[in-house]
């Protein structure tokens, strides 16, 4: 059996350099290097709208901007199918199925959800969609057979659960679903980027991202302000680069090749942390390096994008075509599913002889 990638995001903002280092950036690679037969990457708008009920809108303004996002990394619609949740509307029939396969309890353990219900002030009234939504990212996966999840660390339980549920499935009915497996980020600074305020996770909510469509002046501006050691007063003092946002991100981002194109005076990351930490390097010049680190990632990110940006209508025709292809695959599982949970009544010539040659003899 081949190997399937897939993953997805909710189409509720734009993406930020978190998901690029924790997701999007692999993605490519996966993509690129050819070391798969099926790549599916979508938008979850399903599960977007299980916390978003009442703002459709936001939902339907933000696909435009995933999926600029998505091609202007080099996702190409070629090599990996691009489609939208709600277009797979099995993906929905089967997450009723699937619910009948895991019970609340073991829903309301996981830790992923429980955060997000506290985050988002639920505790007496979760939508039981919202609640729900786990089992309906198992479908998503398994409805792909999809056999390699890359996604980030909080994504744990819910492949977790996932897990369990395709054991479930084939040992109640017959095997026909796939366990996937999780691809996490490579190294831990790729699992949780800061943000812009040192705080532990960059996210939109929390105001300190860094967007892949921010212009090359408000990314300046970005890491300008940007948290660094809060000890480190004068140039001279000793500076801290654990805990320091900007050595966070370089870390994630710089590679040697970019001291000597932009600092040469330093052969790598490893020397520069060191000469912070005795002492004499400003954080100003840290910025300098980090802007130009990063302007150097996005500046292809920012130009393929605005090519995009020219043709909207034709990122709809792809959306559309790669959610047809995508459904094809998933109209063929959920065939084998139904045959394997034996409600596939109108192909069931044997149930219906059975029951002919039954009601004759009476
Ligand atoms: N829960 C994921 C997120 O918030 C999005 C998602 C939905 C997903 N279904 C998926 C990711 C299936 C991987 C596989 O980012």
């Amino acid at each position: 059996m081949g190997k399937i990638i897939l993953t997805g995001d909710r189409p509720t903002g734009k993406l930020h350099l978190g998901h690029y280092v924790g997701s999007l950036r692999r993605r490519v690679e996966l993509q690129n290097n050819g070391n798969y037969d099926k790549m599916f990457v979508f938008m979850a708008d399903v599960q977007a709208l299980t916390d978003n009920a009442e703002n459709p809108e936001k939902i339907r303004q933000n696909i435009i901007e995933v999926a600029l996002d998505y091609l202007s990394v080099g996702l190409d619609p070629e090599q990996c199918t691009l489609y939208i949740q709600s277009r797979i509307p099995e993906l929905a029939e089967l997450t009723t199925y699937l619910m009948n396969l895991v019970s609340v309890s073991r829903v309301q353990r996981n830790p992923t959800v429980k955060t997000e219900i506290k985050m988002r002030n639920f505790e007496a009234n979760i939508p039981l969609g919202f609640f729900a939504y786990p089992v309906s990212q198992a479908a998503d996966i398994v409805a792909f057979k999809a056999t390699t999840i890359p996604v980030g660390e909080d994504q744990e339980p819910m492949i977790e659960l996932t897990r369990e549920l395709v054991r479930r499935f084939n040992q109640t009915y017959s095997p026909v679903l796939v366990e996937p497996e999780i691809m996490l980020p490579e190294n831990a600074t790729a699992r949780r980027l800061p943000g812009t305020d040192g705080r532990e996770k960059m996210s939109k909510s929390l105001g300190n991202c860094i967007y892949l469509s921010d212009d090359a002046d408000i990314v300046w501006n970005k890491v300008k302000g940007m948290y660094t050691d809060p000890k480190h007063i004068n140039v001279t003092d000793p500076g801290h680069v654990e805990g320091n946002a900007v050595f966070t991100y370089l870390d994630a981002f710089a590679t040697d090749e970019d001291f000597s194109q932009f600092w040469p005076e330093f052969t790598s990351l490893h020397e520069l942390k060191a000469a912070y930490a005795a002492g004499g390097i400003g954080d100003m010049k840290c910025k300098k390096l980090l802007n130009s680190v990063l302007n150097k990632i996005l500046e292809p990110i920012r130009a393929r994008r605005h090519e995009f940006e020219q043709d909207i209508p034709e990122i709809y025709n792809i959306l559309r075509k790669g959610s047809v292809t995508a459904r094809e695959t998933a109209t063929q599982t959920m065939d084998e599913i139904r045959t394997a949970m034996q409600i596939n009544y109108f192909d069931d010539a044997k149930l219906i002889q059975t029951q002919a040659e039954m009601y004759q003899k009476k």
